[in-house]
C-alpha cells in the first residue's frame, strides 16, 4: 500500500471510531495536514450527525466550511469529545512530534480542551525515540534569534523555516539533530523559553489513541 492509501485506512478507522458518538450537539476538534484533510472529507458526507467543528487552521477551517461543516470559534464551544489530528513523529507513549504542516498552536490549544485525542498516522511516522523529524518552535518574530540560540544551548540545530508565517503571525524555527530523551520534559524547558509561543512537542498531552496504518491493516493503540 502506498503511504496515500494507509493515511486513506486511518482517516476511515478513524470515522468508525467516532461515528457511533455523534450527537446533534456534538462539535468535533479537527487537526491540519493531509491525513486530516482525508478525515474531514469522509466527515462531509455526515455532516447531519453533528453540529460542526473547531478547526486548529485556517486551511482546515476553509476545507470543514467547503463540505457545509460549520466551524465554531473554541470560546464559544468550551470542550471537545474528540480531537482528531495527524503527526509528524508518534512513540510508543503516544507523545508526539507536530507542526510540520505549522499550525502546532492552534493544534495543541484544540488538543488541551479535547476529552480524547485520536491520532491519525501512516507506520512511517511511528518512531522509538523523537526526534528524527525536526521539531517545530514557534516564535515571536522580534524573538527568533534569542530562541534559536537558547535552542543551540539546548543541543539542537535551528533553522528558520523561510518564507513561512503561522496563523498566528508568527515564525517557526525548526531543531535538527536533536533526538529528544524525556520529551515531557525537553516540552516544558522549551515553552519556558521567552519568545516561544508554543513547539511542537505533544508529550504533556499526548495522544489518546493512536489509530497506526500498517500493510496488514490498521493497528489501534491505546
Ligand atoms: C500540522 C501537523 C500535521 O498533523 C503533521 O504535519 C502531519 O501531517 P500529514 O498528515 O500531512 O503527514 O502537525 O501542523
Amino acid at each position: 500500500m502506498t503511504q496515500d492509501e494507509l493515511k486513506a485506512a486511518v482517516a476511515d478507522k478513524a470515522i468508525s471510531e467516532i461515528q457511533s458518538w455523534l450527537e446533534r450537539d456534538t462539535v468535533l476538534g479537527i487537526g491540519t495536514g493531509s491525513t486530516a484533510d482525508l478525515f474531514i472529507d469522509r466527515l462531509g458526507p455526515l455532516r447531519d450527525q453533528f453540529k460542526g467543528a473547531v478547526a486548529s487552521s485556517e486551511a482546515s477551517t476553509q476545507r470543514l466550511k467547503s463540505l457545509g461543516i460549520e466551524v465554531f470559534e473554541l470560546n464559544s464551544v468550551g470542550t471537545v469529545p474528540f480531537y482528531i489530528d495527524g503527526a509528524d513523529e508518534v512513540n510508543a507513549n503516544l507523545q508526539m512530534i507536530k507542526g510540520g504542516g505549522a499550525a502546532l498552536t492552534r493544534e495543541k490549544i484544540v488538543a488541551a480542551c479535547a476529552e480524547r485525542f485520536i491520532c491519525i498516522a501512516d507506520h512511517s511516522k511511528y518512531v522509538a525515540q523523537l526526534g528524527h523529524f525536526p521539531l517545530p518552535v514557534e516564535v515571536i518574530p522580534m524573538a527568533r534569534s534569542y530562541v534559536a540560540r537558547e535552542l543551540v544551548a539546548l543541543g539542537a540545530e535551528p533553522v528558520y523555516r523561510q518564507g513561512v508565517v503561522t496563523d498566528n503571525g508568527n515564525q517557526i524555527i525548526d531543531c535538527f539533530n536533536f533526538m529528544i530523551d524525556d520529551p515531557v520534559a525537553m516540552e516544558a524547558k522549551i515553552n519556558a523559553i521567552v519568545g516561544v509561543v508554543t513547539n511542537g512537542l505533544f508529550a504533556a498531552r499526548g495522544a489518546d489513541i493512536l489509530l497506526l496504518g500498517k500493510a496488514d491493516g490498521v493497528e489501534r493503540i491505546a
